[in-house]
């Protein structure tokens, strides 16, 4: 947080997936999993928060594919969206509002926004080459454009890259250029396209970087590297069919560039979300008052977007927009000690995940695994083991022993404890879970998730130490006084295991916090209480298993899939 500012709400994003494809583990752990744990984190301490998302539904990968399928664009994405929605609901993400950028409320606000540069005469108009299919009427994208390799003379070399000696080199230089939709031969023609003239901004961005010192050091880096070599014009229009028209008049064909638009579905999904609340104009308090903290989460690939150009875009329209407080972008999360490759098939696919496996351990084990400062690998046999280990036998366990033995001798209810009666080991065990507490939170605030998974992690086993030390199951025959009040001491420590858990295991701790008869609702202000307030004599709820044992039998299929694709 940027030292001196004082804010009054977040508005978190996630940077919108394409809607191309199916969601896999990767991009969990990169953009989605760490904002909703923080999002879920503030929501508990009564924070004004706004979580908003999204599909990226335009650009040339799109309409391949659904070339491909036979279907239209529009068909293919609505379908996608429709999928990416359902499995994003399964795994507990908790979006404000998920819209669409092939919506018309994106259509308008990304004209307008595109209108408003244009208007201030931002935009730079040239006039350059590119190829043009006269059998298909149409200009055409690098990836549909095939020809000879301008130095080894390969056929076949496509996106100025040649596979076979390697070379890159712009598509221009290709030899005997052809469509690869009807091989049929390409020309060059002259098009006109409107430029950001980046360096126009590169001291304002630079003093932006600057300004953030608490920003991660690979963002930071990355940006510097720019300024290094000095910020380019960049093309904000196409020529595709497919696209939010530019909105010029005589401009047919011409489209906005998907790095242009896509950022400002942020804006849009926001304008959805606000028409839905019945107050249309509430997107500019989130957007326009200085009031508002705004944070992306994305994956390393998408700094540049973030922390350059929609920034600069942002600073650029004639109305004050915020720009980003933070732009916690993280590195990639690799599959068995291998890149993932979706083309290969080489991947964990959330749809057929949540068919088999439930979402809370995914999201515990990826946690624990986030790639935050370098790439981070997931393996099955990890999973097993964080789930059996961690959540089964350090939460789960003691979980389940505390509330079946109060279930048994104390009547269902909180059994009387008391200041008086708290030993120095009660206090100790107490006090050192209130300080996990408070470091899980300190974490939090600067999107350390594993350094604060570390500190709950640790409240576990103070829990499960406290239990076996403090013995209800022997005290209850000496001393049934002790023994209640022991137990007493051990329900303040699940209820603060509850928060700590709750952002990342949703699911369970949304039971753990009824079976506790908590009144407040966890997700509005549910951090209220006093880590000592769990008064004696309050009815529980009666538990159920809440992380079931993962067994080889489950497991060793999956290991199997992926090895038998890397075999292929
Ligand atoms: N679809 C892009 C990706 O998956 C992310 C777009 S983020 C946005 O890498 F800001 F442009 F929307
Ligand atoms: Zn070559």
């Amino acid at each position: 947080m940027g030292q001196d500012k004082k804010f009054s709400r977040t508005l978190v994003t996630s940077a919108l997936p394409y809607a191309n494809g199916e969601i896999h583990l990767g991009h969990l752990a990169g953009a989605y999993l760490p904002a909703d744990i923080y999002v879920r984190f503030l929501r508990m301490r009564g924070e004004e928060v706004l979580y908003i998302c999204g599909s990226d539904e335009f650009g040339v990968p799109i309409t391949l594919t659904a070339e491909k399928e036979g279907i239209t664009p529009k068909e293919l994405v609505d379908r996608n969206h429709a999928s990416i929605k359902k499995s994003f609901e399964g795994f507990g993400m908790s979006f404000d509002n998920f819209s669409q950028t092939s919506r018309e409320i994106h259509t308008e606000t990304a004209q307008a926004f595109f209108s408003d540069l244009h208007g201030q005469g931002l935009f730079k108009q040239k006039t350059t080459d590119q190829y043009y299919s006269p059998t298909q009427d149409r200009f055409l994208p690098d990836r549909y454009i095939e020809g000879k390799c301008p130095k080894c003379k390969t056929e076949g070399a496509r996106g100025g890259e040649c596979e076979s000696c390697l070379a890159t080199f712009s598509s221009t230089e290709l030899i005997d250029p052809h469509s690869v939709l009807d091989n049929s031969p390409l020309e060059l023609r002259p098009t006109t396209h409107w430029f950001l003239p980046m360096g126009d901004w590169q001291e304002k961005l630079s003093a932006y970087i600057d300004d953030h010192p608490e920003w991660k050091d690979n963002v930071k880096q990355y940006c510097r590297g720019y300024f290094d070599s000095g910020l380019q014009d960049r093309a904000m229009t196409r020529d595709l069919g497919w696209g939010v028209p530019v909105p010029l008049p005589d401009h047919e064909g011409k489209v906005m560039f998907v790095w242009f638009e896509a950022p400002v579905g942020y804006i849009s999904s926001t304008r959805e979300w606000a028409a839905a609340q019945g107050d249309p104009e509430a997107w500019k308090t989130w957007w326009q008052d200085p009031g508002t903290r705004l944070v992306h989460f994305i994956g390393k690939d998408n700094i540049f977007f973030h922390a350059m150009l929609f920034p600069a875009m942002l600073m650029a329209h004639s109305e004050d927009f915020v720009v980003a407080d933070n732009v916690p972008a993280n590195e990639f999360l690799n599959l068995e000690g291998q890149k993932l490759s979706t083309s290969r098939g080489f991947a964990v696919w959330l749809p057929e995940f949540l068919e088999k496996f439930q979402a809370d351990p995914l999201r515990y084990t990826l946690a624990r695994n986030l790639p935050e400062t370098r790439d981070m690998n997931f393996t099955w046999e990890g999973f097993q083991a964080r789930n059996n280990n961690e959540l089964g036998n350090n939460f789960g366990n003691l979980i389940n022993r505390v509330f079946t033995f109060i279930h048994k001798f104390f009547d269902g209810k909180v059994p009387e404890w008391s200041e008086e009666m708290m030993t120095d080991m009660d206090r100790q065990a107490l006090d050192e879970v209130s300080a996990d507490l408070a470091k899980w939170a300190g974490h939090l605030e600067k999107f350390e998730i594993k350094a604060a998974m570390e500190a709950c992690f640790h409240a576990g086993q103070v829990g499960n130490r406290y239990f076996d030390e403090s013995a209800p199951f022997r005290t209850r025959k000496t001393d049934l006084e002790r023994c209640g009040h022991s137990l007493g001491v051990i329900i303040q420590i699940l209820r603060m295991l509850a928060l700590m858990l709750a952002p990342v295991v949703p699911f369970g701790m949304d039971k753990l916090w009824s079976w506790l008869g908590m009144e407040s609702d966890l997700w509005h202000g549910g951090w209220t209480e006093g880590n000592r307030d769990i008064p004696g004599g309050r009815p529980l709820g009666t538990p159920e298993i809440l992380f079931p044992r993962l067994d080889d039998e489950l497991i060793q299929p999956e290991i199997e899939r992926l090895a038998r694709m890397l075999e292929e």
